[in-house]
């Protein structure tokens, strides 16, 4: 796939000795990059979605995990695995639902006591060489995931998204988004229905910049617009992330998702799922255990600034929603198509 200023948008780029980031925050108004030098301004990255999407999760929480760790005292492993430790407790703290976060923090715990024996600075360089790794090792995979997709799209094929899941959300490319690059760039005729994704508008503000950059047609829905659009035979497809899989395939995104999945069903629509092997979370049998985030109340009680509740209105605002594996009709991972029954075929896919 050619790499075009769509594609080609890093989200995460580590330079020299700090982390850049494109603010999701401001798009598509303004195109803001920030330096983040500390730990602290990590967490808070994380937690206020200025980077954001499972696989970009993983990646920005492991820099910031090298941020937090490069001033560490050398003198003794013991006394500096214990601060190892902290920080990555901390960091966990920022967002609960993505398992990349997680995913990548133990990789990097697992590496530094496999390295127990070498002098902690050396630990430190070890530590930022498998942070990079983990971000490159992201952009190839989403590559794969988009090409592994490619195969699954018709060769005219009305494709409905929800929140974001391209460049922005990961290293590069995407995961569902990636099968929607790939499908333009190998010039089938699709069109995308872009979910505008309730509150925080990850749809609107992000996918639709995302795929308008690189001129794919498409169209911007609110949440409540799909079921009427699949009903009426306008949607071959359902493509969507995950923030977390559970190893019977429950699936834990956006909130929204699950209504979708049902329609989906209903509809007879093939739904999909991308991801990378990352999020899938072979430690949790079902969906019941992933712990969903909620967010604050001013994201649905204001608008832009305005209030547009009641003053002290109570809110329920889940981040998160998890569909049940039976509404999934296969997920698209970097290894390929995988389909029911997942606990199993997941087990196969990690041997
Ligand atoms: O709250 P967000 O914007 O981080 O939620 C992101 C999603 O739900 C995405 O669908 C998911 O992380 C997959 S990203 C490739």
């Amino acid at each position: 796939m050619s790499n075009n200023t769509a594609t080609a948008i890093q989200s995460i780029e580590w330079r020299e000795d700090h982390v850049r980031i494109l603010d999701q925050t401001y798009l598509p108004g303004r195109e803001v990059y920030s330096d983040i030098r500390d730990v602290g301004r990590m967490w808070e990255a994380i937690k206020k979605l200025r980077v954001r999407g499972a696989p970009a999760i993983g990646i920005a929480a492991a820099y910031g995990f090298y941020l937090g760790i490069k001033e560490l005292p050398e003198n003794s492993f013991q006394s500096f695995f214990i601060e190892v430790e902290r920080v990555a407790e901390y960091l966990e703290t920022a967002r609960p639902t993505a398992v990349n976060l997680h995913w990548a923090l133990d990789r990097l715990k697992t590496t530094i006591q496999a390295h127990k024996d070498k002098d902690i600075a050396e630990i430190k360089d070890i530590v930022l060489k498998t942070a990079k790794t983990i971000h490159d090792e992201d952009k190839r995979t989403c590559k794969k995931i988009g090409e592994e997709g490619v195969k699954l799209v018709g060769k005219k094929s009305k494709i409905l998204t929800h929140c974001n899941t391209g460049s922005l959300a990961t290293g590069q490319y995407g995961t569902a988004l990636s099968v929607i690059f790939h499908a333009h760039e190998e010039g089938k005729d699709i069109h995308v229905w872009v979910d505008e994704t309730r509150p925080l508008l990850q749809g609107s503000r992000l996918t639709a910049w995302e795929l308008k950059n690189a001129e794919i047609p498409m169209k911007l829905i609110t949440d409540s617009t799909a079921g009427s659009l699949i009903r009426r035979g306008d949607v071959d497809m359902a493509l969507v992330g995950a923030d977390r899989v559970a190893a019977n395939g429950d699936v834990a995104n956006k909130i929204g998702t699950y209504p979708l999945a049902v329609l989906a069903h209903e509809n007879d629509i093939p739904f999909y799922v991308a991801v990378p092997l990352s999020t899938i979370d072979m430690e949790l049998d079902n969906g019941d255990d992933i712990p969903i985030e909620e967010r604050e109340d001013d994201e649905i009680t204001q608008f832009n600034g305005s209030e547009v509740a009641p003053k002290k209105t109570e809110t329920y605002n889940p981040a998160f929603d998890v569909t049940p594996h039976k509404y999934v009709t296969g997920f698209i991972t970097e290894k390929g198509l995988v389909e029911p029954p997942f606990n199993e075929n997941f087990e196969k896919l990690f041997e």
